[in-house]
C-alpha cells in the first residue's frame, strides 16, 4: 500500500495522530477513575506550513472540504467569511483558541489533512484531529509542551469550544500511545503506565455504522447524573470528591439515598473502576480469558446500568461471544452508536472477523465494518 503522506503536500511540518479504542473503563474518566485504552493504527495525517498572516486554511482531502478562519476571530467562532464555525471546524479552531488562552504562540497556518479514522464512530477522530493541530502549532511556534499538557489543552478545546464535556481519556491516549501496549491511565493523578497486550490476542473493532445525533446530549446528561450522585452521596460520605472515592461496598450501604436511575449510573462507575484494576492483573498474567470476562461484564453494565447501548451494539456483542476464539466483546467509547471492541485469539482472528460480519448481516440485516487493529505510537511529528 502506498504511503498516505504521498497525497499531502511536501511541507516542513508533518504530523501523524492516531485514534483510540478503549478496552475497559468507560464513562469513568470524568469521574476521576482509571481507564485502559490503546492508540490504534488508524490516523489523521497532516502536512502544514506557517503563514506570515493570521489566516488558518485547512483542507480535508477525504471530506473534500476547505475551511478558513482568522486567529483574531477565534473568540467569535466564525470563519473567514463571518459564518459560524460548525462540525469538525470547531476542533482545530478550538485548539488554536485553547493554546492562545494558555499563553502559547499560535501562527497562521496552511494545512492539508487526510484520515482513515471513521468520524463519529467512537474511535476519537476528534481527539486525533486536535492533537495533530496542537503538534503542528507547536512546531510552527517553536515552543515545547509536555504531552500531557498538550492533551489537557486539547480537552479544553473540546469542552469549552466544541461544547462536549468529555474527560481526558481520548486526548491522553492519542498523545501517549505505545506500540503493542494498552495504556493504564489514572485520570485523577495523571499517572500512567503502558501494559503489554497479551501476545496471542488480537484487538478487533466492529463499526456498526450507527451515528446518533443524541450522542453529545446523552453524554453530557450522563455526566450531570454522575455529579448528582456525588452530591447526594456526600450527605452520607462527606469526604468524597467524585465517584472514584466510592467503593462498591459503600454504594451498597448508602445507595438508598439515590433515586433509582442515578443509583444505576453510580453503580456502573464504581464497578467499572474496579474492573479496570482487575483487568491490569489479567494483563500482568497474560490472562486474555479473564480480561475478556471483564469486558463482557462491562458491556452488560453499559447496557443495563448506564444505558448507553443500542440493540445493534448488543447484537454485535452477542454474535461475537458466540464465535470461537472470542475472549470478550463490548461497546467502546461513549455509546449511543459507534463500535464494539473484541479481544480475540490471534490465530482465530481472520475467521472471527468473517463470521461476525456474516452473523450481523443475517441477524440485523446490515453491514458492519470490521478490522483488526495494532496498538500504536501516539501523535508525533514525522521523523521524530
Ligand atoms: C468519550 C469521551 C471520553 C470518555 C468516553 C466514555 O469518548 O470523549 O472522555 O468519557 O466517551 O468513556
Amino acid at each position: 500500500m502506498s504511503d498516505p503522506f504521498e497525497q499531502l503536500p511536501d511541507w516542513e511540518i508533518r504530523v501523524i495522530s492516531p485514534g483510540r479504542v478503549n478496552l475497559l473503563g468507560e464513562h469513568v474518566d470524568y469521574n476521576q477513575g482509571t481507564v485502559l485504552p490503546i492508540a490504534i493504527d488508524r490516523f489523521v495525517r497532516l502536512a502544514a506550513r506557517p503563514r506570515a498572516d493570521d489566516l488558518v486554511t485547512i483542507e480535508s482531502l477525504d471530506l473534500k472540504s476547505r475551511l478558513q478562519f482568522r486567529l483574531e476571530d477565534l473568540d467569535r467562532r466564525v470563519d473567514a467569511q463571518g459564518k459560524p464555525l460548525t462540525g469538525w471546524a470547531l476542533y482545530p479552531a478550538g485548539v488554536a483558541w485553547a493554546l492562545r488562552a494558555g499563553g502559547l504562540e499560535v501562527r497562521g497556518l496552511e494545512a492539508v489533512l487526510t484520515s482513515d479514522l471513521p468520524i463519529g464512530a467512537g474511535l476519537s477522530s476528534s481527539a486525533a484531529l486536535e492533537l495533530a493541530f496542537a503538534l503542528a502549532w507547536q512546531a510552527a511556534g517553536g515552543w515545547q509542551l509536555e504531552r500531557m499538557a498538550l492533551a489537557q489543552l486539547c480537552q479544553r478545546a473540546e469542552n469549552a469550544y466544541a461544547g462536549v464535556a468529555c474527560g481526558l481519556m481520548d486526548q491522553f491516549a492519542c498523545a501517549h500511545g505505545v506500540a503493542r501496549h494498552a495504556l493504564y491511565f489514572d485520570t485523577r493523578s495523571l499517572q500512567w503506565q503502558p501494559l503489554p497486550m497479551p501476545p496471542d490476542s488480537a484487538v478487533v473493532i466492529a463499526d456498526s455504522g450507527l451515528r446518533r445525533q443524541l450522542a453529545a446530549s446523552g453524554y453530557n446528561q450522563r455526566r450531570v447524573e454522575c455529579e448528582q450522585a456525588v452530591s447526594l452521596l456526600r450527605t452520607r460520605l462527606p469526604d468524597i470528591r467524585s465517584l472514584r472515592d466510592v467503593s462498591p461496598a459503600q454504594l451498597d450501604e448508602h445507595g438508598d439515598c439515590l433515586p433509582p436511575e442515578i443509583r444505576k449510573r453510580a453503580r456502573h462507575v464504581v464497578e467499572e473502576i474496579a474492573r479496570v484494576q482487575q483487568a491490569c492483573f489479567c494483563l500482568a498474567q497474560d490472562d486474555a480469558a479473564g480480561f475478556g470476562r471483564l469486558m463482557v461484564a462491562g458491556h452488560a453494565s453499559l447496557r443495563d446500568l448506564f444505558e448507553v447501548s443500542l440493540p445493534e451494539l448488543d447484537g454485535l456483542v452477542d454474535a461475537a461471544l458466540s464465535i470461537e476464539g472470542c475472549c470478550g466483546a463490548r461497546l467502546t467509547g461513549a455509546g449511543f452508536g459507534g463500535c464494539t471492541v473484541n479481544l480475540v485469539a490471534r490465530d482465530a482472528a481472520g475467521d472471527f472477523m468473517a463470521e461476525l460480519g456474516r452473523r450481523y448481516r443475517q441477524d440485523c440485516g446490515s453491514q458492519v465494518v470490521i478490522y483488526c487493529c495494532q496498538p500504536s505510537r501516539g501523535a508525533h511529528l514525522l521523523g521524530t
